[in-house]
């Protein structure tokens, strides 16, 4: 039912437009509402929140369809489940949850994480983002990078280091702001490769004053918490790469089937054929991956390095996929009439988000060695 309902939407609402916004670099606002209307942004959020109360696995599935379409409305509603919803759900105190998981659960609110810096990327726990403790709160001061969702968000998850002198990594606080709290901005909009639609700024935090009761947990350990939700959020990028590699695949297929050389349709061709036959096996081998950590994740086993071999596996299948695409569609693939041509720039960027490539190795290997 997730995925006959996530097709549906994705094939009304994002396949007629995705290549405009695209071009034009407009955020989907319309899609996200519609998301909105039909539960997916409070997909699995607690029932007892508003939510649906689903799992990890039908995310999985309901990304990879809104993904095949587009991949800009794809990580706005990834981000907003995995890396916001999912944390105040796991790691939150009831009062926080009760407050905030209703509204993002409906939509009003579109969440945002803000983890990296400009100095701080793969090497997250390096922040500089300061949290200075003052009577009944904390005051915010600091700048974050390529921050999904930031044009349009409601609610940003900011990590922040609550004291600098205890070791990295075990002195971050996870503090929930409201967009519109005095001192916090939205700043410049990366102009990107791909996802174009998407929304990625910068965002300045000068004095922003966050009540004690918006602190995830307790202030020393946000950064576990920026952990664990990033074994659900590379879970999500895993589904991203499912879908656009998905769009490859079937894009060239058709293409295949249609496009005439040498007097035969070019899929008869081995050299086309044998690439459709290596696509389609690594978009399986790539599911599976995915699946299997989400359902891990949904039975709340450790997961991390199964997310972590998910996204390594799924983003760079996406990208030998997208590339094969581009190559069977010729000089066409390299225009903006076909689709590919978007897909190839799209599937990049999975790549690099919510861990690069090399990060997955990293922490695939730490736990082989451990
Ligand atoms: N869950 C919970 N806790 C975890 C964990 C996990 N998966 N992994 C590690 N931890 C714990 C560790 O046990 C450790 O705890 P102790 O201090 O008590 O022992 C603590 O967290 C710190 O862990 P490490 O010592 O392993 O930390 P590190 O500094 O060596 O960093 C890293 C590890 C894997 C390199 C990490 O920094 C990382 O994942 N870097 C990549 C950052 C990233 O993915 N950024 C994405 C930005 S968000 C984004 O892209 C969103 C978007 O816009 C789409």
């Amino acid at each position: 039912m997730i995925r006959d309902s996530a097709r549906e939407y994705a094939e009304r609402v994002l396949k007629p437009n995705a290549a405009r916004w695209d071009r034009e670099e407009k955020f989907p606002e319309e899609a996200v509402a519609e998301a909105a209307e039909n539960g997916f942004l409070g997909l699995t959020v607690p029932e007892a929140y508003g939510g649906a109360g689903l799992g990890n696995l039908h995310a999985c599935i309901m990304l990879e369809e809104v993904n095949r379409w587009c991949a800009s409305t794809g990580v706005t509603v990834s981000v907003h489940l995995s890396l916001v919803c999912a944390p105040l759900s796991r790691h939150a105190g009831e009062e926080l949850k009760a407050r905030y998981l209703p509204r993002l659960a409906s939509g009003e609110l579109l969440g945002a994480y803000c983890l990296s810096e400009p100095h701080s990327g793969s090497d997250a726990a390096a922040m500089r983002t300061r949290a200075r403790k003052v009577s009944g709160g904390w005051v915010l001061n600091g700048t974050k990078s390529w921050i999904t969702n930031a044009s349009h968000a409601g609610l940003f998850i900011v990590y922040a280091v609550t004291d600098p002198d205890r070791p990295k990594g075990r002195n971050i606080g996870a503090f929930v702001v409201e967009r519109g709290w005095k001192g916090l901005e939205v700043g410049k909009k990366e102009e990107k490769l791909g996802i174009r639609a998407s929304s990625t700024c910068e965002m300045q935090l000068a004095d922003v004053l966050v009540p004690d009761e918006n602190l995830i947990g307790d202030p020393y350990s946000g950064f576990k918490v920026a952990l664990d939700t990033l074994d659900g959020g590379r879970i999500g990028i895993a589904s991203q790469a499912l879908g656009i590699h998905r769009a490859c695949l079937e894009d060239s297929i058709l293409y295949a089937q249609q496009r005439q050389q040498f007097g035969r349709p070019i899929g008869e061709f081995q050299a086309i054929a044998w690439k459709l036959a290596d696509m389609a096996t690594d978009l399986d081998a790539a599911r599976l991956l995915t699946q299997r950590a989400a359902a891990l994740r949904d039975q709340g086993a450790a997961c991390t390095r199964e997310a972590s071999m998910a996204k390594l596996f799924a983003s760079r299948a996406c990208n030998r996929a997208a590339q094969d695409a581009v190559q069977i569609h010729g000089g066409a693939g390299y225009t903006q009439e076909f689709a590919v041509e978007r897909y190839y720039r799209d599937a990049r960027v999975t790549e690099i988000y919510e861990g690069a490539t090399d990060i997955q190795r990293l922490v695939i290997s730490r736990l082989l060695l451990k």
